[in-house]
């Protein structure tokens, strides 16, 4: 009987472009919802952008852009990026996309006339890049979670009775052990929540970029409450029409990083209890992609997109790498080295090699037809490997189903192995130079059990690499690999007599050329800030005094100076023509004169910013905004929901000084 399967990603913010962390998730659960689609499950795979609120609006500004126009071109690029990898998405959630907001502001109504909305005023620090209310004194106190500086909110709210499911979350948790998973997160929350819950702030008044609080607009909801419905509103919770809705909520696995833990796994259960709605059955967070050591993320600046990996080894390359070689749950590092190890090791010695020279010798010795394994032939060694391959099929299944993705692949892979001693052993080249009825059967034989190994493996490792194996499942002459029922997959499935297709590699071998081709590629499209195979910093000098460890969220005086600070003057000032926020400027630097692009049109005429002394961040990478290249940044502050206000300085400075 089919089931039903609903599986999510986070929905990604659209401060930045999609890189290999978020390629990640949505490959992770790509993976899970083909394989439930294998299985016959009706399955439904969401993935989406997260687009409102204060972190969104401010890096719309710095772009130059209207949030709407800045969040339409981020978005549309990781859907892109997710087409360009084969995604197989079911839908794409905007939460600017009318349904959304509909939902959200079904499921607030929901809230509040259950009693657990009120309102109230909050005074405290506020974390723009968490997008979290923090227990942190005083202005600019550092987020307790992050330790980027907080800023001081005063403003009448709408308040959430978090504090009224402490106990009905404890008890959640505790009768369903695997809502959260793995255990390490579970017994994170389950002290969280231990140590006490309060209310929580679920709207804002002092910026505007947000869905309307229903029947007070002057307040926009929190945007986690606004994010976290995109699991309903997807399904048309809050429509006309509820179908999807009825029929695949709850959702069966919601899959996210570890870093957003709290939001799944206490808030989001406890907004669902309070409209009396279904909770999912379960939480799985995996662990961080680092690069040298670092979580990779777009305000580090240190990432590898998946194109890069794409265009060079293909997309099966990183879905392999990325399953096989991190522990699911756990960090895990990326880079080029490895993964083109991995690729050379598993896929071209490993699973393409033993389908190249199955499917070589049969199209050889039985012109290009399955062979008759004759059962008089069959020896203990033909026997091992058909209990090896039963043993594949259960193995993998239960590992697989408990995302442990690593030692499921794993265990399909110790197949390969043992067929490619097989072969060794059993010599089916020798066998073929001989003419005697006896080593024909035998190497009948030899080749038959070679091949449905093959093919058991194709059937397993389908939703990993879906490319590669539907080429591979076409020479073994057996058509298209997702008609397959994966459920019915067992020894002996393979027909004598089936005719097999053009055999031809799948996984070239790769050199050390397609490292420095994937890392040229990055360096040019200023990905990554620092090289991925010669870490220059991250190895410390022989002799040399190890650098003290950087907190997390801290950086150390040598990223400081990476930043190059300088006093330039302003020459010229312009309006740019079609945009309101922005200013062509000219600056002198003492030693150049530069054009700089700046959103600071609102707040300065240009008139009134000639010979004004200014800092600028001097060794910014170029970029173009409307058509006009970029040299730099001008440094100014930008209060909330005010004007920005450039930096100058009391004294006088000469041009071109550095500020250290
Ligand atoms: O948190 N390693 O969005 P986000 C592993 N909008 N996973 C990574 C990663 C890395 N280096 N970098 C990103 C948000 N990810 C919110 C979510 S959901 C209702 C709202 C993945 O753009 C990982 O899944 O910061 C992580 O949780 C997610 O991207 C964060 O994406
Ligand atoms: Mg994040």
């Amino acid at each position: 009987m089919s089931k039903k399967f609903y599986i999510t990603t986070p929905i990604y913010y659209v401060n930045a472009r999609p890189h290999i962390g978020h390629a990640y998730t949505t490959i992770a659960c790509d993976t899970i919802a083909r394989r439930h689609r294998l299985l016959g499950d009706d399955t439904f795979f969401l993935t989406g952008t997260d687009e409102h609120g204060q972190k969104i609006e401010r890096a719309a500004q710095a772009a130059g852009k209207t949030p709407q126009e800045f969040a339409d071109e981020v978005s549309n690029a990781f859907r892109a990026s997710w087409d360009r990898l084969g995604l197989s998405y079911d839908d794409f959630i905007r939460t600017t996309s009318d349904r959304h907001k509909q939902g959200v502001q079904a499921l607030w109504r929901r809230i509040r006339d259950n009693g657990y909305i009120y309102k109230g005023t909050y005074t405290g620090q506020y974390c723009v890049f968490d997008e979290l209310y923090v227990d942190a004194v005083g202005p600019g106190a550092p987020c307790p979670d992050c330790g980027r500086p907080t800023e001081t909110v005063h403003e009448e709210n709408y308040y959430f009775k978090l504090s009224a499911f402490q106990d009905k979350l404890i008890q959640l948790y505790t009768e369903q052990p695997n809502f959260i998973r793995p255990e390490t997160r579970r017994n994170e929350v389950l002290s969280f929540v231990r140590s006490g819950l309060r209310d929580l702030s679920i709207s804002r008044s002092t910026f505007s970029w947000g869905i309307p609080v229903p029947d007070d607009p002057k307040h926009v909801t929190y945007v986690w409450l606004d994010a976290l419905a995109n699991y309903i509103t997807a399904l048309g919770f809050g429509s006309n029409d509820t179908s999807k809705f009825e029929k695949y909520w709850p959702a069966d696995v919601h899959m996210i990083g570890k870093e957003i833990v709290r939001f799944h796994c206490v808030y989001w259960p406890a907004f669902l209890m309070a409209a009396g709605l279904s909770l999912p059955k379960g939480i799985t967070a995996h662990g961080w992609l680092l690069f040298e050591e670092n979580k990779m993320s777009k305000s580090r600046g240190n990432i590898v997109r998946a194109e890069t990996i794409v265009d060079v080894l293909g997309i099966d390359a990183l879905r392999y790498f990325l399953l096989r070689e991190i522990v699911f749950g756990q960090d895990g590092s990326f880079s080029f080295d490895a993964l083109v190890q991995r690729y050379n090791a598993d896929l071209a010695n490993g699973l393409g090699n033993l389908a190249s020279r199955t499917l070589t010798m049969i199209t050889r010795y039985f012109k290009g037809e399955v062979p008759y394994p004759s059962h008089t032939a069959r020896t203990p060694a033909d026997e091992a490997i058909v209990d090896a391959a039963g043993k594949a099929i259960t193995e993998y299944g239960a590992l697989f189903d408990q995302y442990q993705f690593s030692r499921a692949l794993e265990t399909a892979w110790g197949l390969v192995a043992a067929v490619d001693k097989y072969i060794v052993e059993n010599e089916p080249w020798s066998l073929g130079e001989k003419q005697d009825e006896e080593s024909r059967r035998r190497l009948a034989t030899v080749l038959y059990t070679s091949a449905e190994a093959l093919r058991i493996v194709t059937a397993l490792a389908h939703p990993v690499m879906p490319d590669a194996t539907a080429k591979i499942w076409a020479q073994l002459g057996l058509g298209d690999i997702r008609k397959f029922d994966l459920s019915q997959l067992q020894w002996g499935q393979l027909h004598l007599g089936t005719k097999l297709g053009e055999v031809q590699a799948v996984f070239p071998r790769a050199d050390k050329s397609a490292i420095e081709r994937m890392q040229k590629m990055e360096e040019q499209s200023g990905g990554t800030g620092v090289s991925p195979v010669q870490p220059s910093e991250a190895q410390p000098v022989a002799g040399a005094k190890p650098a003290a460890a950087i907190p997390e969220g801290k950086i150390s005086i040598d990223d400081f100076a990476k930043v190059e600070l300088r006093v330039a003057q302003v020459k010229t000032a312009e309006r740019v023509k079609g945009a309101d926020k922005l200013l062509r400027i000219e600056v002198d630097l003492g030693t150049e004169v530069r054009q700089l692009v700046a959103g600071i049109a609102e707040a300065y005429a240009p008139e009134s910013l000639i010979g004004r002394k200014v800092v600028i961040v001097a060794n910014l990478a170029p970029r173009k905004l409307r058509g006009l290249e970029s040299n730099g940044m001008i440094v100014a502050a930008s209060p909330e929901g005010g004007k920005p206000v450039l930096a100058s300085f009391l004294e006088d400075v000469p041009v071109g000084t550095r500020l250290k």
